[in-house]
Protein backbone atom coordinates (compact mmCIF):
# COMPACT_ATOMS: atom_id res chain seq x y z
CA UNK A 1 0.00 0.00 0.00
CA UNK A 2 1.77 3.23 -1.49
CA UNK A 3 -0.33 6.40 -0.90
CA UNK A 4 0.43 9.98 -1.69
CA UNK A 5 0.12 12.96 1.15
CA UNK A 6 -2.30 14.04 -1.48
CA UNK A 7 -4.60 10.95 -1.78
CA UNK A 8 -4.50 10.26 2.13
CA UNK A 9 -5.68 14.08 2.80
CA UNK A 10 -8.19 13.71 0.42
CA UNK A 11 -9.26 10.46 1.82
CA UNK A 12 -9.31 11.51 5.56
CA UNK A 13 -11.12 15.35 4.57
CA UNK A 14 -13.87 13.06 2.27
CA UNK A 15 -14.00 10.39 5.59
CA UNK A 16 -17.33 9.45 6.97
CA UNK A 17 -16.38 6.13 8.39
CA UNK A 18 -17.83 6.62 12.00
CA UNK A 19 -19.78 9.61 13.54
CA UNK A 20 -17.41 11.38 15.02
CA UNK A 21 -17.51 13.66 11.70
CA UNK A 22 -21.04 14.87 12.46
CA UNK A 23 -20.29 17.31 15.52
CA UNK A 24 -16.85 18.83 14.18
CA UNK A 25 -15.39 21.90 12.61
CA UNK A 26 -12.38 20.39 10.98
CA UNK A 27 -10.69 17.17 10.25
CA UNK A 28 -7.10 17.10 11.97
CA UNK A 29 -4.65 14.87 10.17
CA UNK A 30 -1.82 15.90 11.80
CA UNK A 31 1.25 17.97 10.34
CA UNK A 32 4.88 18.35 10.88
CA UNK A 33 8.07 17.21 8.99
CA UNK A 34 7.02 14.57 6.68
CA UNK A 35 10.32 12.78 6.60
CA UNK A 36 10.75 13.00 10.69
CA UNK A 37 12.26 10.51 12.53
CA UNK A 38 10.68 10.63 14.96
CA UNK A 39 6.55 10.99 15.70
CA UNK A 40 4.40 11.77 18.26
CA UNK A 41 0.79 10.06 18.78
CA UNK A 42 -2.20 11.62 20.92
CA UNK A 43 -5.79 10.63 21.41
CA UNK A 44 -7.60 12.92 19.45
CA UNK A 45 -8.23 16.58 18.71
CA UNK A 46 -9.91 18.66 21.76
CA UNK A 47 -12.10 21.91 21.24
CA UNK A 48 -8.60 23.98 19.95
CA UNK A 49 -7.39 21.83 17.73
CA UNK A 50 -11.01 21.22 16.40
CA UNK A 51 -11.26 24.79 15.26
CA UNK A 52 -8.00 25.01 13.77
CA UNK A 53 -7.57 22.19 11.88
CA UNK A 54 -4.04 21.28 13.94
CA UNK A 55 -3.10 18.70 16.25
CA UNK A 56 -1.81 19.31 19.79
CA UNK A 57 -2.84 23.76 19.60
CA UNK A 58 -4.15 23.65 22.83
CA UNK A 59 -3.07 23.59 26.43
CA UNK A 60 -1.65 19.94 26.02
CA UNK A 61 0.03 21.26 22.69
CA UNK A 62 1.54 24.11 24.54
CA UNK A 63 3.30 21.62 27.04
CA UNK A 64 4.53 19.19 24.43
CA UNK A 65 6.07 21.97 22.12
CA UNK A 66 7.83 22.64 25.43
CA UNK A 67 8.69 18.88 25.66
CA UNK A 68 9.85 18.71 22.17
CA UNK A 69 11.95 21.80 22.29
CA UNK A 70 13.44 20.21 25.92
CA UNK A 71 14.67 17.71 24.00
CA UNK A 72 16.72 19.76 21.51
CA UNK A 73 13.90 19.58 18.84
CA UNK A 74 11.41 21.67 17.09
CA UNK A 75 7.75 20.66 16.34
CA UNK A 76 8.58 21.67 12.68
CA UNK A 77 11.19 18.92 12.64
CA UNK A 78 9.21 16.34 14.38
CA UNK A 79 5.49 14.95 12.76
CA UNK A 80 2.57 15.01 15.17
CA UNK A 81 -0.89 13.22 14.92
CA UNK A 82 -3.59 11.91 16.56
CA UNK A 83 -5.34 8.02 17.15
CA UNK A 84 -8.63 10.23 15.78
CA UNK A 85 -8.47 12.78 12.98
CA UNK A 86 -12.23 14.23 14.67
CA UNK A 87 -12.88 15.72 17.67
CA UNK A 88 -14.84 12.97 19.73
CA UNK A 89 -17.97 15.49 21.68
CA UNK A 90 -16.70 16.92 24.67
CA UNK A 91 -13.47 15.48 24.52
CA UNK A 92 -14.42 12.10 25.55
CA UNK A 93 -12.15 9.26 24.96
CA UNK A 94 -12.52 7.76 21.16
CA UNK A 95 -14.17 4.35 21.41
CA UNK A 96 -12.92 1.22 19.85
CA UNK A 97 -14.89 1.09 17.32
CA UNK A 98 -13.88 4.95 16.25
CA UNK A 99 -10.30 4.18 16.94
CA UNK A 100 -10.28 1.32 14.89
CA UNK A 101 -12.39 3.20 11.84
CA UNK A 102 -9.47 6.00 11.39
CA UNK A 103 -6.33 3.55 12.04
CA UNK A 104 -5.75 3.14 8.62
CA UNK A 105 -5.01 6.78 8.29
CA UNK A 106 -2.53 6.59 10.73
CA UNK A 107 -1.22 3.78 9.53
CA UNK A 108 -0.45 5.60 5.80
CA UNK A 109 1.23 8.22 7.52
CA UNK A 110 3.61 6.35 9.77
CA UNK A 111 4.40 4.51 6.39
CA UNK A 112 4.50 7.36 4.47
CA UNK A 113 6.70 9.14 7.75
CA UNK A 114 8.50 6.24 7.78
CA UNK A 115 9.78 7.43 11.49
CA UNK A 116 12.20 5.41 13.67
CA UNK A 117 10.68 6.19 16.54
CA UNK A 118 7.03 6.72 17.58
CA UNK A 119 6.18 8.50 21.04
CA UNK A 120 2.86 7.10 22.16
CA UNK A 121 0.94 9.75 24.75
CA UNK A 122 -1.16 8.68 26.65
CA UNK A 123 -3.57 5.30 27.15
CA UNK A 124 -5.56 5.44 23.99
CA UNK A 125 -2.65 5.88 21.73
CA UNK A 126 -1.03 2.72 23.94
CA UNK A 127 -4.06 0.87 23.70
CA UNK A 128 -4.77 1.47 20.35
CA UNK A 129 -1.38 0.63 18.29
CA UNK A 130 0.29 -1.98 21.13
CA UNK A 131 -2.41 -3.60 23.08
CA UNK A 132 -5.47 -3.48 24.01
CA UNK A 133 -5.46 -4.22 27.86
CA UNK A 134 -1.92 -1.84 27.89
CA UNK A 135 -1.88 0.07 31.11
CA UNK A 136 -0.40 2.90 30.76
CA UNK A 137 0.47 3.85 34.56
CA UNK A 138 2.02 0.69 35.38
CA UNK A 139 3.85 -0.06 31.69
CA UNK A 140 4.38 3.08 29.91
CA UNK A 141 8.71 3.82 29.64
CA UNK A 142 10.00 0.84 27.85
CA UNK A 143 10.56 0.30 24.55
CA UNK A 144 8.40 -1.82 22.08
CA UNK A 145 9.77 -2.75 18.94
CA UNK A 146 8.13 -3.76 15.92
CA UNK A 147 9.10 -4.07 12.47
CA UNK A 148 11.96 -1.90 12.99
CA UNK A 149 9.94 1.12 14.79
CA UNK A 150 10.64 1.92 18.35
CA UNK A 151 7.54 2.89 20.22
CA UNK A 152 7.84 4.73 23.83
CA UNK A 153 4.41 5.08 25.38
CA UNK A 154 4.16 8.01 27.67
CA UNK A 155 1.62 9.96 30.05
CA UNK A 156 -0.60 12.02 27.69
CA UNK A 157 0.93 15.76 28.18
CA UNK A 158 -3.08 16.35 29.42
CA UNK A 159 -2.48 14.24 32.13
CA UNK A 160 0.91 16.16 32.82
CA UNK A 161 -1.63 19.30 33.00
CA UNK A 162 -3.37 17.27 35.80
CA UNK A 163 -1.05 16.09 37.86
CA UNK A 164 2.62 17.56 37.74
CA UNK A 165 4.03 14.54 39.41
CA UNK A 166 4.26 12.51 36.58
CA UNK A 167 6.43 15.19 34.80
CA UNK A 168 9.18 13.85 35.91
CA UNK A 169 8.34 9.86 34.73
CA UNK A 170 7.93 11.33 31.25
CA UNK A 171 11.41 13.47 31.10
CA UNK A 172 13.04 10.25 32.04
CA UNK A 173 10.45 8.80 28.94
CA UNK A 174 11.99 11.20 26.71
CA UNK A 175 15.46 11.29 27.64
CA UNK A 176 15.36 7.24 26.79
CA UNK A 177 13.59 8.33 23.16
CA UNK A 178 17.28 10.91 23.25
CA UNK A 179 19.17 8.43 23.57
CA UNK A 180 17.57 5.95 20.98
CA UNK A 181 17.68 8.54 18.50
CA UNK A 182 21.00 9.44 18.32
CA UNK A 183 21.99 5.45 18.97
CA UNK A 184 19.90 5.10 16.33
CA UNK A 185 21.52 7.83 13.83
CA UNK A 186 24.79 6.39 15.11
CA UNK A 187 24.28 3.28 13.34
CA UNK A 188 22.79 4.29 10.32
CA UNK A 189 26.51 6.56 9.80
CA UNK A 190 28.70 4.03 10.19
CA UNK A 191 27.57 0.69 12.05
CA UNK A 192 26.98 -0.53 15.48
CA UNK A 193 30.61 0.53 16.77
CA UNK A 194 29.31 3.89 16.40
CA UNK A 195 26.65 3.38 18.65
N1 LIG B 1 -5.03 15.95 22.92
C1 LIG B 1 -4.71 15.06 21.97
O1 LIG B 1 -4.63 13.85 22.22
N2 LIG B 1 -4.48 15.51 20.75
C2 LIG B 1 -4.53 16.78 20.41
O2 LIG B 1 -4.30 17.11 19.26
C3 LIG B 1 -4.86 17.71 21.44
C4 LIG B 1 -5.12 17.27 22.68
Amino acid sequence: MRVSWQGLYDEIYACEKCGLCRNIHNKVPGQGDVNASLMFIGEGPGADEDLQGLAFVGAAGQLLTKMISAMGMTREKVYICNIVKCRPPQNRVPDPAEAAACLPYLRQQVALVRPRVIVLLGSTAAKTLLREDFRITRERGKWIEKKGVWFMPTYHPAALLRDESKKRDVWNDLKLVMAKLKELEAIAHGGPENA
